[in-house]
């Protein structure tokens, strides 16, 4: 049966871009002239049924707009198999042909399980500021999430180099550290704590006393998941080394989630969000829309959330280099 009618929902945490997501995907689909229902608050609107029409003009003076338009949840009921069942059923008696997911992990993870079990058409579209989703060397939301801490990282260092103190910055990634990495080089920092390293505490405190020497400003980039327990763990256990230091903590937190997307955040949501419906009327489904290596992707869905992401090696290096 030709496509005729497809919903669209955002799921898990929010991401800038997610917007143009949805403006890609309604204005792709009146394109085509297919109908599209918007589905509120994620997967736990899917089971509520809490479904609203949308056009082209209602997705107007969104593209710039972080958060999203349908709202997120994180749900409980979609978690079970009845959950599940509701959900694909609201969508048959409601005539809807076709799903598209925009999210991250979790809201892929649901997908999955609402295709192989359900038998609902879907496709996913990769969006969380965390980066760490296959099927997309970078998800939509990253860029503006790493811009968001970056220019807070300038703001800090401003005032750690009037006073030569230390700042240990805390972003955002529960079990990547694709934020930390990425925004600790571009803001010239001494040192950084991903999840996926184990690093020695010693080295740190080495770097931060030869810094320190030199009467600089530092500032450790921490993953919110590191190994060490946070930035403010850290922090401790770096002062009961060396009490002569002065230092101070800087949360960063969901500060990181808001805002206007950044230029490469709407083109890659524009280009993922039609290729996700022009996917769709293909034939394609059951897989994630991403760009991998410049072209658009389809990644089947299983492939996509088993995939481990790794953060580019010579980054490390790279960051100690010039961290002299
Ligand atoms: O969006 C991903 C993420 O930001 C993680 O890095 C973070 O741990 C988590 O979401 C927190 O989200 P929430 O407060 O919505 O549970």
């Amino acid at each position: 049966m030709p496509l005729q009618h497809l919903a669209l929902l955002t799921s898990g945490g929010d991401a800038p871009g997610m917007n143009a997501a949805i403006r890609a995907v309604v204005r792709t689909a009146f394109y085509h002239g297919i109908t599209v229902t918007g589905i509120m608050d994620g997967y736990e609107g899917l089971v509520k049924n809490d479904f609203i029409e949308l056009g082209p003009r209602d997705v107007r003076n969104i593209v710039q707009r972080g958060g999203t338009m349908l709202r997120s949840a994180r749900s409980e009921v979609f978690r079970t198999k009845e959950g599940r069942a509701t959900a694909a059923k609201n969508l048959r008696d409601a005539g809807i042909n076709a799903l598209i997911c925009i999210g991250g992990g979790g809201t892929q993870s649901g997908a999955h399980q609402l295709a192989n079990e359900q038998g609902v058409k879907l496709i996913g579209v990769a969006s969380t500021i965390d980066n760490d989703l296959g099927g997309s060397d970078r998800t939509i939301g990253f860029d503006t999430a790493c811009n968001t801490a970056l220019e807070a990282m300038d703001r800090l260092r401003d005032t750690a180099s009037s006073y030569g103190r230390i700042f240990f910055v805390e972003v955002m990634g529960r079990d990547t550290g694709f934020i930390a990495m990425h925004t600790s080089i571009a803001a010239g920092a001494e040192y950084v704590m991903v999840p996926e390293r184990r690093e020695n505490v010693d080295e740190l405190v080495r770097v931060l006393e030869n810094r320190a020497k030199e009467k600089g400003s530092s500032i450790v980039v921490v993953a919110e998941g590191d190994q060490e327990g946070g930035a403010f763990k850290l922090a401790e256990a770096v002062k009961a080394r060396c009490p002569q230091f002065d230092i101070r903590v800087s949360i960063l937190g969901h500060l990181q989630r808001g805002g206007n997307p950044t230029m490469a955040d709407r083109l890659l949501a524009a280009r993922m969000g039609a290729a996700a419906v022009e996917g769709l009327i293909a034939g394609k489904e059951h897989c994630v829309v991403g760009i991998v290596k410049g072209e658009i992707a389809f990644t089947p869905h299983a492939e996509a959330i088993a995939q481990k992401k790794a953060i580019e090696p010579d980054l490390f290096r790279l960051l100690h280099m010039l961290a002299v």
